[in-house]
């Protein structure tokens, strides 16, 4: 038997090519069929709720006025990164988003912690003129979200939507959509049957302008909840328990 060298296979473009192929495929056996023994790639933890019909609304503004442009939602591993916006992001805590925020842009800081790190007073002056709380902001305004009335008549829908791509909407959050939104934008309200439904949310008016649920509430309703409810100090990544 000839001698098999290096050279035979580089001087022969079908010997070549299927040795190619054969190593690749090596590499991705050994990349892919783990992910099939494993229960799940995304690790459950505790605390992760759908967004209350009115941060959904909120999400969508964000969204539709290309906040994303300018500030990704995820916080990488590094430790500049843990030790300026803190517990780096889990990816249970996007399991909800159609689709993700988590970007790469950042412009301005990132955003997946930002909730309780400022009054709902300093969200409102900032997103009105960012200037007047951070002079050296590049950051535009947006001072018409104050004055837009919040449209929701869609969104019933924007929840079943939700629902029919994974996220736990009960029949009963759908039906009560509508309601939800208001009593959470309402200081006044009883919240008893939302906060059910939603744990570990804030009631209260976001705007500072009672009269009027507008684009600004639930603007800032979503930034408020942006990585709070996960508790970091309970949590413990799957592979330390083992
Ligand atoms: C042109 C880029 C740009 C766009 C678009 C933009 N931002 Fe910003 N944003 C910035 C910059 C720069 C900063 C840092 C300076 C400051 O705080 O204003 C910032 C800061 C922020 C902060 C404070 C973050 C922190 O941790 O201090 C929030 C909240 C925020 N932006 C929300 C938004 C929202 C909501 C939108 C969309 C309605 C938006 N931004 C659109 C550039 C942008």
């Amino acid at each position: 038997m000839a001698k098999f060298s290096h050279k035979t296979l580089e001087k022969s473009p079908i010997l070549l090519v299927v040795g190619i192929l054969v190593v690749v495929a090596i590499g991705g056996i050994v990349e892919i069929i783990p992910l099939y023994l494993m229960k799940s790639t995304i690790e459950r933890v505790e605390g992760m709720r759908p967004y209350t019909p009115l941060e959904l609304m909120g999400r969508n503004i964000y969204i539709r006025e290309g906040c994303y442009n300018c500030h990704s939602q995820m916080v990488r591993s590094l430790r500049s990164e843990v030790e300026r916006y803190g517990h780096y992001s889990l990816a249970a805590e996007s399991l909800y988003d159609h689709p993700f925020q988590w970007g790469s842009k950042r412009t301005g800081p990132d955003l997946a912690r930002v909730g309780g790190k400022y009054s709902d007073e300093w969200h409102q002056i900032h997103m009105i003129r960012p200037k007047d709380v951070v002079p050296e902001s590049i950051m535009p305004g947006y001072p018409f979200l104050a004055n837009a009335e919040l449209d929701y008549t869609q969104i019933e829908s924007m929840l079943k939507a939700n629902a029919a791509v994974g996220v736990p909407y009960t029949p009963e959050m759908i039906e009560n959509a509508v309601e939800d939104l208001l009593t959470q934008a309402d200081p006044d309200s009883l919240p008893e049957a939302f906060l059910e439904r939603y744990p570990k949310t804030a009631v209260r008016d976001f705007d500072g302008n009672p009269d009027m649920v507008t684009e600004m509430d639930a603007l800032i309703a979503y930034l408020q909840m942006l990585g709070t409810l996960v508790d970091f100090d309970l949590f413990e990544p799957e592979e330390n328990k083992r």
